[in-house]
């Protein structure tokens, strides 16, 4: 009788430990699975105006059309010789191969189903300008006169910082906005222009740089200090552009750009008015100094007037919209979750990333900048910002933007070598597996 007792005792240990044991593991998935992975930040903002701020995001020029068409020709580009303009014109099939982002949802059943059956010929500028009128062409505001003809085209903000999921096909699909579109070579676009003349007059060099300088950027890069200081080379000699950033995950973060010029509304107005050339006002006296800034000094970009101002009724809208656009989640089985959870640790911890990178932003709140030598890097761009500094760049999303590298001008071309130049610059001693730890963290977040 003795002998059952304890067998039974026995079991019945035996079957709390499973049961305690089962429920540890749950908890522990369940705690990796909630903590690798951010929780999105969301911010109480007025949906009427995140939906106003959404339509100037994606649809509106600021009447940029004046710069884009009366100046650089770019609709005469886009409809070619044979339609009224020059050269051999832009057909569907040339514009996805400079990056140009085609929106899925903007084209009707008919159309869709035409291209299925193979009868759209998407080698046909025409066929471009059908696109434009169905404004399904990312970024690019075609407007029309009332019998057809295309008269101006601009560019929105959504050129730059908006991609499709490629699901209609490559190049063609839903609208991500926020994503930086880092297929697109928005110098080769501009060198469609027949003018390259205006550009090397105010940069006071040959029409033959300008150009050279264009098709050196290369995809998913822009220099937009080019207009204002007119430092088109780096001290090396090759060609200065860099990364088109996220415009997701800015929840949180104080400064604008990888060299903090300023808050979110302040580079919105900055880009509106100087790189797109909308038709706003914009004051910033830091632009007047002739030493650091000669092309604006020079061109009182410092101090931009129009009427009617077509930019600063929408900056609260564009504030709006960019602070909804949250940072996209890591598709599940993009990372090693165990090896992410080690590496956040690691990023906390040893490593010393959360010193600069404090989540859930991932930079360092208030005055976030950094000088070249204090992250191990050449002062050439903190040195053409007005701060003289790096900012530290907020994290979120790494995954949505890999392409074309890593840093400013995406010097290191995967998170690997980011590591490696951490590792090496701080003497951190991160064993490859740590490391590795490091760069299924960073995929994560
Ligand atoms: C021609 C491409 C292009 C267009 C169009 C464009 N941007 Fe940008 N944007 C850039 C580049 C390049 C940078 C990085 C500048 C830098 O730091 O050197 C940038 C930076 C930004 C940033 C800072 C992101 C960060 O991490 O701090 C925001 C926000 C932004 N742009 C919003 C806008 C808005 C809003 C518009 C429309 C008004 C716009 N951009 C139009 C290329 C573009
Ligand atoms: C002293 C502050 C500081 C520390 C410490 C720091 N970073 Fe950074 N980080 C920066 C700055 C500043 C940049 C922007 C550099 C640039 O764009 O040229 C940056 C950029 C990055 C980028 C590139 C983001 C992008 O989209 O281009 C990654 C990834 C990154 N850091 C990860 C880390 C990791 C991992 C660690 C720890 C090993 C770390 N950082 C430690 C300041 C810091």
């Amino acid at each position: 009788m003795k002998k059952w007792n304890s067998i039974y005792y026995f079991l019945l240990l035996l079957l709390f430990t499973m049961v305690f044991v089962d429920c540890k593991k749950t908890e522990t998935i369940f705690e990796t699975v909630t903590e690798t992975v951010t929780d999105t930040l969301y911010l109480n903002l007025d949906p009427a105006l995140v939906a106003e701020g959404k339509q100037t995001f994606r649809y509106d020029a600021f009447g940029d059309e004046a710069f884009w068409s009366d100046i650089l020709h770019i609709d005469k580009a886009i409809l070619g010789a044979d339609n009224g303009g020059y050269g051999g014109g832009v057909s569907p099939a040339t514009a996805l191969s400079v990056g140009l982002k085609v929106d899925a949802e903007a084209l009707p059943a008919e159309l869709v189903s035409a291209i299925q059956a193979g009868q759209v010929d998407l080698n046909d500028p025409l066929t471009t300008l059908e696109l434009l009128k169905l404004d399904a062409v990312v970024g690019v505001k075609g407007n029309f006169s009332n019998d057809g003809e295309m008269t101006s085209v601009g560019i929105t903000c959504a050129l730059c910082h908006s991609t499709v999921d490629n699901s209609f096909s490559d190049g063609i699909g839903k609208r991500l906005d926020g994503w930086p579109n880092r297929d697109l070579n928005v110098g080769v676009i501009i060198s469609l222009t027949d003018n390259a003349q205006f550009l090397a007059d105010l940069l006071h060099v040959d029409a033959a740089t300008v150009v050279t300088v264009l098709q050196g950027w290369g995809p998913g890069k822009f220099n937009a200090g080019l207009t204002v200081d007119g430092i088109a080379l780096r001290p090396d000699g090759s060609i200065a552009a860099n990364l088109l950033p996220a415009a997701y995950g800015l929840q949180g973060v104080h400064l604008a750009t990888y060299t903090g010029w300023g808050d979110l509304t302040y580079w919105n107005a900055f880009v509106a008015n100087l790189e797109m050339h909308g038709q706003g006002n914009f004051f910033d006296a830091r632009l007047n100094d002739a030493g650091q800034f000669p092309i604006a000094a020079e061109n009182n970009f410092g101090n931009v007037r129009n009427s009617p101002d077509l930019i600063t009724p929408k900056l609260p809208g564009l504030q709006a919209y960019q602070l909804s656009l949250t940072a996209p989640t890591p598709p599940a089985g993009s990372f090693d979750v165990a090896a992410a959870e080690r590496g956040k640790e690691l990023f906390r911890g040893d490593a010393m990333c959360a010193s600069c990178h404090i989540s859930p932003i991932f930079t360092d709140a208030g005055f976030n900048l950094h000088s070249a030598e204090e992250i191990g890097i050449d002062d050439f761009e903190a040195s053409r910002s007005p701060t003289g500094l790096y900012r530290t760049t907020p994290l979120r999303g790494l995954f949505a933007r890999a392409k074309g590298g890593f840093y400013h001008d995406g010097r290191f071309p995967t998170l690997i070598d980011v590591i490696d130049h951490y590792d090496n610059h701080f003497d951190l001693q991160l064993t490859p597996e740590e490391k590795n730890d490091l760069v299924e963290y960073l995929k994560s977040i």
